[in-house]
């Protein structure tokens, strides 16, 4: 399984940056054996897809969308209009979406599963805070959102879900959860992958990393057994350093 990349510019560049973004990007050389994606804001989706043209490295995603088809639903995308930009990821129970929005496990569950339908990859987001995991909660708290977050889903198909650790405390902070710890909340998301579908999937669903991810700490992550790659926030908003990043997640 190749592991996989993403980046998440969060709320940042619109249209104009994004479409630069992409063209520096390109011109950068990536890994082979490494899959790309950037999870853009939804109104830089079309400036995105533009710049990329046909091209699927990177692959574009999205960072959120309903779980209606169509309807009347103020401000909200539905999964086929991504479709419609040629998304093939969507990140869904972003922390800062469940603090700022208020969005529920339940939610997510929605979510993911309408996405998973026509074939859009979900990118779950799970991860404990700081005072929840100094109370030693952590794997309590993040085993209850993938049990929640996966309730709908089908284990196989088109388009098989990724989950992402990313505990709140190491979201933009510098301060980085090491490999190991993350590993020992990837083997408990793993556990709950196998109770709800089987062993089969304890190792073929894909557990991402993300928080406080650099180009001078990636390497540490991908290269542990049980983490399939990373998504990344702040160092994903300089192309030439993102491509960095992609390049120091391979051996030299
Ligand atoms: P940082 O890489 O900026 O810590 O952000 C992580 C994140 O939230 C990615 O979704």
């Amino acid at each position: 399984m190749r592991n996989l990349i993403i980046a998440n510019w969060k709320m940042f560049y619109g249209p104009v940056k994004a479409g630069a973004w992409v063209r520096a990007f390109r011109r950068e050389r990536l890994p082979k054996d490494l899959e790309i994606s950037i999870a853009v804001p939804a109104v830089s989706l079309a400036a995105a897809r533009a710049s990329l043209g046909r091209a699927t490295i990177p692959a574009l995603a999205a960072q959120n969308s309903f779980w209606e088809k169509e309807g009347a639903y103020t401000g909200e995308i539905s999964p086929s209009m991504l479709l419609e930009f040629g998304v093939s990821m969507c990140i869904v129970g972003h922390s800062e979406r469940r603090t700022y929005l208020g969005e529920t496990d339940e939610m997510v569950a929605k979510k993911a599963a309408a996405l998973q339908k026509v074939g859009i990859v979900p990118v779950i987001c799970v991860g404990e805070t700081d005072v929840q995991r100094k109370k030693g909660q952590a794997k309590r708290v993040v085993k209850s959102q993938v049990t929640k977050a996966i309730a709908d889903l089908k284990p196989d198909g088109r388009a098989p879900a990724v989950i992402a650790y990313e505990p709140i405390w190491a979201i933009g902070s510098g301060k980085p959860c090491s490999a190991v710890e993350a590993k020992e909340m990837h083997d408990v998301i793993r556990d709950v992958l196998e109770k709800a579908w089987g062993g089969r999937y304890r190792d073929e669903i894909r557990v991402i990393y993300g928080g406080s991810v650099t180009d001078r700490n990636i390497y540490e992550y991908v290269s542990t057994n049980g983490i399939d790659g990373a998504l990344v926030g702040g160092a994903s908003l300089d192309p030439r350093q993102f491509a960095l990043l992609c390049r120091a997640s391979t051996p030299a």
